[in-house]
């Protein structure tokens, strides 16, 4: 999958020829699963047509303040917080001199100035106005601020010159980005299969066999995994509504036979698996179509054992990294490492309930991380977003191993 998958980004385009090529820039970055809204200069409608790109964008273009047709305001500010990215290509000597001195004279730099997202920008000119050390100051300046620079290429000018000062073509600017994406996304390329939350084994219409698990611990490392660039796959059962990176493929499921189905069928392609949830370990034989009067409860609810669904991954897995997780109240360790070889686990995470904020509706929690090989790294008590990012640095550790 492209780093640029589900990325949300505002494409500054500027005055220079090289606008001629954003049509195709859009088409490119939406092909690598972007999605994309652009914000021209004045100037750049003398090189590119505004219906062009709404058409090949899907989205609306702005290049004013205020939309005089609709007596909208367009908001620099939203614009600026919506995007994940902000590329500015191309990108004249006039407008790097103006995000270089914080000149705001029309909606692109105000969307510029209002970014808090990563900002690539892609230079096209002449190659004598490229070469001039005004703008070569102002590409150093922009640099200086964490701006990326996607260099001018060399080549024909539309001067009719050669040299450097040409736009990167579309395609070479798509790549240029998902390899900087990628560089910083450690997980990318990574397919992760994770469990979380509880499992309902219905009883009767109206009773089930649950837990109080609220999946967020779970909710936490797919987000997390997400973030860094893996594919995620999340398979839960029923919790309360918890936001999800837009990129993880959520399926939802009520009991531990929904669960074993639902996850076979993403086993085999995944390279790490994590099983968070917390799966009801007893359902009823059969689940009655009335409900049961309550005299007679204790004699129609006969249990079975439901499908161990990591137990079945530990005896087929082939070279998946298999993460389990335990909650254990007593003989934590030896407990822990005893379902680590019951289960053939490459890790456990154990969470005790003895700790004060730790387990499963606290936003917070406490772990060991436990290696196949015994390793142990205690962490303190953190928000389950960070223990999510430290289990997934324990799992990379065994990965690089
Ligand atoms: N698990 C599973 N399928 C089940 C039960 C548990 O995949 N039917 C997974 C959980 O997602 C978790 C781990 O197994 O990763 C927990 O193991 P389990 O033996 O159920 O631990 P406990 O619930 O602590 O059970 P025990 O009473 O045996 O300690």
């Amino acid at each position: 999958m492209s780093a640029l998958h589900a990325k949300k980004i505002v494409l500054g385009i500027s005055g220079s020829i090289a606008a001629y090529k954003t049509p195709l820039l859009v088409r490119a970055l939406i092909k690598a699963g972007a999605k994309v809204k652009v914000v021209m200069t004045p100037a750049a409608k003398s090189f590119v047509a505004p219906l062009t790109l709404s058409t090949v964008s899907n989205n609306p273009v702005y290049s004013e303040f205020v939309d005089n047709e609709e007596e909208v305001w367009n908001n620099h500010v939203d614009l600026g917080l919506w995007a994940d990215l902000m590329l500015i290509a191309p990108a004249s000597a006039n407008t790097m001199s103006k995000m270089a001195h914080a000149n705001c004279d029309n909606l692109l730099l105000a969307v510029y100035l209002s970014a808090k997202c990563p900002v690539y920008f892609a230079p096209a000119m002449d190659l004598d106005m490229h070469a001039h050390p005004a703008t070569q100051h102002a590409i150093d300046l922009l640099i200086s601020r964490k701006n990326i620079h996607i260099p001018a290429a060399e080549g024909a000018l539309a001067s009719g010159l050669e040299g450097v000062g040409r736009m990167q073509e579309p395609d070479d600017i798509v790549a240029f980005i998902e390899e900087d994406l990628a560089s910083s996304l450690p997980w990318i390329g990574t397919k992760m299969l994770i469990t979380a939350g509880p499992t309902y084994e219905p009883i009767d219409p109206v009773r089930f066999i649950g837990n109080h698990s609220s999946g967020k611990m779970g909710y936490a490392i797919a987000n997390a995994a997400a973030t860094l660039g893996a594919e995620v796959v999340l398979i839960s059962g029923p919790t309360a509504e918890i936001s999800l990176h837009p990129s993880i493929t959520h399926v939802g499921i009520q009991t531990a036979d929904d669960m074993d189905k639902a996850c076979q069928s993403h086993f085999e392609r995944s390279q790490v698996v994590v099983m968070a949830a917390a799966v009801a370990d007893y359902k009823p034989k059969s689940t009655k179509i009335h409900k049961i009067k309550k005299k007679n409860l204790s004699e129609e609810i006969e249990l079975v054992p439901t499908v161990d669904i990591l137990k079945k991954f530990g005896e087929n897995k082939t070279n998946q990294i298999l993460v389990g997780f335990a909650l254990e109240t007593e003989n934590e360790f030896s407990n822990a490492l005893d379902k680590i070889k019951r289960k053939n686990l490459d890790a456990i995470v154990l969470n005790s309930l003895a700790d004060e904020g730790a387990g499963f509706k606290h936003d917070t929690n406490k772990i060991t991380f436990i290696a196949a090989n015994g390793e142990q790294q205690h962490y303190p008590l953190k928000s389950k977003s960070e223990v999510a990012n430290d289990v997934l640095h324990e799992i990379k550790k065994l990965i690089d191993a």
